[in-house]
This record gives structure tokens, C-alpha cells and sequence, in this order.
């Protein structure tokens, strides 16, 4: 049986007190959310903040991204190690707005996952096809495309220890939910990739998060898919009380 995972996306929300009153709401309502991991990700000037909340809980912390070279004359970056040593367990990596606004590729996706895992973190890598990509029937193609070039070049031990996020990128912030059977089935696609590429014990323990406007009101229905390893959650992850309940789905 696969954990799930349900990580918190807060993008470029909150200071460091907004932080501070989520956790005070966020902790006593998840206090016996032990059918799950909980990972949030802050902005990177809120992780001293969310560490210092989640202390002596079983909440992870995660940043948002990461740079692969361990220091250097690299202005406005943040490293691997810097992000272990601020107390995360977790990082994102790829996610679409990276993609979409910071020129983000599978090759740099690449690069950060294998900084993350060298750096001892967990790296949850996101891939999903844009919609005019799903119009024209490409999403498949799209998704094996990015494990191919991406993730699929990692060695098994380093597979072993990263979780994967499939976010359509027309499903993101839009309100437009995949439903549960779309998303199904590019986890299996991306499975099929995990399976050909590692092998079937990989392809089984391999968690694959659905993030795209997930809400309380839709997380059951998601998480009714086997296929669904946990939730990547954006907008509804800034409200204590909407993330418990998609915790607690
Ligand atoms: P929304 O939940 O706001 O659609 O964002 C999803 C996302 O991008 C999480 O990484």
C-alpha cells in the first residue's frame, strides 16, 4: 500500500506571521492525520517560520524549487544543501509555472531532481501537458516526453526516492478539476513509463500526486482512485480549515 502524500503549494503567499497563524489553526486540526504525509511548501522567506511551527509533529516542510550547484556566485538562487540545512525534508521541482515562466526544462528539472536527492531531500517532480497539448490528443505523448528526458534518466536507487506530481497545466488555478477517471489515466501513463524504465516493484511504490484546483469538495472522488497517490494543492492549501478537510478527506 502506498502512503498518501497531500502537500501544500502556497506559490507566492503569506509572510512569515501569516505563517505562523496558519500553523496555530492548521495543527489541532490534523493531529490525528496519521492515514497520510502532510507536506507544506512555503515561500522560501516563510521556511524558518513553518519549521519552527511543525516542530515535534510529523509535518514536512518543502520548498518550492532549488538551485543544483551547491554555493557559488549565483545571485537570487538557493541551494540543496541551504534548503536541508533551513530544516525542509522536501522539494518541488518542475512545477508548470516554472516552466512556463522561468524557462524551466526537463533537463534543468533533471538537474535540480538529482541536487535534491544528493542534497538528502525528497523531490516531488512535477510533470502535465498544457491544454491546446490535450486538445490535439499529444498528452500522452507529452507525459512520456517528460519522464523520458526528465526523471527517466535518474539511476534506480535515485528513482526509489522521489515522488512524482501530475498537474495538467489547464487544471491549474482554473477551477477546472481533471475528473477523477482524466487523471487515472495519466497516472498510468506515467506509470507504464515507471514500469518500463525501472521495473514493475518501482512502478507499485512510486507515489503520484494530482494537483489542479483540488478542493474539499472534489478531493474524495480524486483520492477514490487507486491510481491517486495524495494531492498537490495550490489556492485551497492557504485556508487552515479547507486544507484539513482535504487532509482529512
Ligand atoms: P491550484 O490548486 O490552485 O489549482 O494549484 C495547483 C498547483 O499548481 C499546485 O502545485
Amino acid at each position: 500500500m502506498r502512503k498518501p502524500i497531500m502537500a501544500g503549494n502556497w506559490k507566492m503567499y503569506k509572510t512569515p506571521a501569516e505563517t505562523t497563524t496558519f500553523f496555530e489553526k492548521f495543527l489541532p486540526l490534523v493531529e490525528k492525520s496519521e492515514h497520510c504525509e502532510i507536506v507544506i511548501c512555503p515561500p522560501f522567506t516563510d521556511i524558518a517560520a513553518a519549521v519552527t511551527a511543525v516542530q515535534g509533529t510529523r509535518i514536512g516542510i518543502g520548498a518550492q524549487n532549488l538551485y543544483w550547484a551547491k554555493e557559488g556566485a549565483f545571485t537570487g538562487e538557493v541551494s540543496g544543501p541551504m534548503i536541508k540545512a533551513s530544516g525542509c525534508t522536501h522539494v518541488l521541482v518542475g512545477h508548470s509555472e516554472r516552466r512556463q515562466y522561468f524557462e524551466e526544462t526537463n533537463e534543468t528539472v533533471l538537474q535540480r531532481t538529482v541536487a535534491a536527492l544528493e542534497a538528502g531531500l525528497t523531490p516531488i517532480v512535477c510533470v502535465g501537458e498544457r491544454l491546446g497539448e490535450r486538445e490535439s490528443g499529444e498528452t500522452e505523448a507529452v507525459l512520456s516526453l517528460q519522464f523520458r528526458a526528465g526523471i527517466g534518466l535518474l539511476s534506480p536507487e535515485q528513482f526509489a526516492r522521489i515522488a512524482i506530481a501530475y498537474e495538467p497545466v489547464w487544471a491549474i488555478g482554473t477551477g477546472k478539476t481533471a475528473t477523477p477517471e482524466i487523471a487515472a489515466d495519466a497516472h498510468r501513463v506515467l506509470r507504464a513509463q515507471v514500469r518500463g524504465h525501472y521495473g514493475a516493484a518501482a512502478a507499485d511504490a512510486v507515489r503520484i500526486l494530482y494537483g489542479g484546483s483540488v478542493k474539499p469538495d472534489n478531493v474524495r472522488v480524486l483520492m477514490a482512485q487507486p491510481e491517486i497517490d495524495g494531492v498537490l494543492v495550490g489556492g485551497a492549501s492557504l485556508d487552515a480549515n479547507s486544507f484539513a478537510s482535504i487532509v482529512n478527506f
